[in-house]
């Protein structure tokens, strides 16, 4: 499979941006990268800054709205898209149940809009690799891991919109032959997440002495995965997977929510100054629907494309606390407006 023109979107979020810097520094990825993003709340191109300037001519950056259908097929034509990796996606699960409209028309209706836009390629067009979750599931009990087998139950209006877009990709294979493959991912963490997300909400307000507000008991279960190790297995399967399949991907890492904010506690205390952070620790009203626990089972990738996390959860985490403490003006820049007017709506004062 050679791609010479591929379309990312959502490329200035946060699995988006780590996604095109470490495809650039691949040795078997030689073509352009045309990242679409509208920039909302969650796209930063400070996430990207200075990459035009180190990769000339393989970087270019349209800011666009996957909902506008028309706009999307001048994109494909224009720049002769013969591949598209698509992250572009309302992706919050607390915003969804205040304002679930916006996750409809972006994740249903934009990824319709970029499949009929694929599918005008006609037989240039290489691969739609669409990136999902595992929320998709549904919640499990204490045991069992959600496989490509397990039934699609999703209880958020993310996860119902994320599902409705599997489908819709999973369709256009079946029916159009569109060349496509899917993955459904666990929670991801590490630099350039938007601090509304659990783990870079903690670190920032651990590090400002805020409280760190936990969900009903804090018992709920994530499985997590370094973002670097994602983008190692998105770009493993867009060369090697079977067009058609699905693949989860996981990091082996099940974590309880309180477990993991007390982990941040505790390496803030070693870092910064003041120390005795685990009295920050607020047990608030619980998320309406919350899903008790999602484990993911890898085998397929590991067994047909030999893919497995590299980083522990440890050393992801410790990693991620560093560059939160260490990125000032990025943290900084994003703690103002939309960031601020979420927190007061979502948390109070
Ligand atoms: P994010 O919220 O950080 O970034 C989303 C990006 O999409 C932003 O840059 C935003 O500007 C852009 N975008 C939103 N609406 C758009 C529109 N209408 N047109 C064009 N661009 C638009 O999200 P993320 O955490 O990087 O997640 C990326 C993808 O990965 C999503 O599809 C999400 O469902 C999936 N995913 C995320 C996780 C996770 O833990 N973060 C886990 C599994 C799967
Ligand atoms: P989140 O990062 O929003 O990801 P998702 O809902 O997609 O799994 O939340 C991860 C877990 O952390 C989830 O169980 C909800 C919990 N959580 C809190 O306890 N407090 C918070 O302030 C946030 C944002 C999340």
């Amino acid at each position: 499979m050679k791609i010479e023109n591929l379309m990312v979107t959502g490329g200035c979020g946060f699995i988006g941006s780590n996604f095109i810097r470490y495809l650039l520094q691949q040795d078997d990825f030689e073509g352009q990268i045309i990242n679409v993003d509208f920039l909302t709340y969650a796209g930063n191109p400070d996430n990207l800054s200075g990459l035009e300037d180190r990769y000339p001519g393989r970087y270019q950056f349209y800011r666009a709205d996957i909902r506008d259908r028309e706009r999307m097929e001048k994109i494909f034509a224009d720049c002769a898209i013969d591949a598209v990796c698509h992250f572009a996606a309302e992706s919050h699960v607390d915003r969804s149940i205040r304002h679930p409209e916006a996750f409809v028309e972006t994740n249903v209706l934009g990824t319709f809009n970029l499949l009929e836009a694929a599918r005008g390629r006609g037989e240039s067009f290489v691969l739609f690799h669409h990136v999902s979750t595992d929320e998709v599931y549904g919640s499990l009990g204490p045991v069992g891991l959600f496989t490509e087998e397990t039934p699609y139950r999703p209880n958020s209006p993310y996860s119902a919109s994320k599902a409705a877009s599997d489908h819709l990709v999973r369709a256009y294979h079946e029916t159009f032959a569109l060349p496509t493959t899917i993955s459904n991912c666990s929670n991801n963490y590490g630099p350039y997440q938007f601090p509304e997300k659990l783990i870079p909400l903690m670190i920032m307000n651990a590090r400002d002495e805020k409280p760190l507000p936990v969900y009903g008991d804090g018992k709920n279960v994530r499985d997590w995965l370094y973002v670097v190790d994602h983008c190692e297995a998105i770009w493993t399967i867009m060369k090697s997977g079977r067009r058609g399949e699905t693949y989860n991907i996981g990091g082996n890492a099940e974590m309880e929510n309180i477990a993991i904010v007390e982990m941040i506690c505790d390496t803030v205390d070693i870092l910064l100054p003041a120390k005795g952070r685990r009295r920050l620790i607020t047990y608030v009203k619980d998320r309406p629907g919350h899903d008790r626990r999602y484990a993911i089972d890898f085998a397929k990738l590991n067994r047909e494309l030999g893919w497995r996390p590299r980083e522990s959860f440890r050393s992801g985490l410790e990693k991620t606390i560093a560059w939160y403490l260490e990125n000032k003006t990025w943290t900084e820049g994003v703690q103002s407006g939309a960031y601020l007017d979420w927190i007061k709506e979502h948390y109070g004062q």
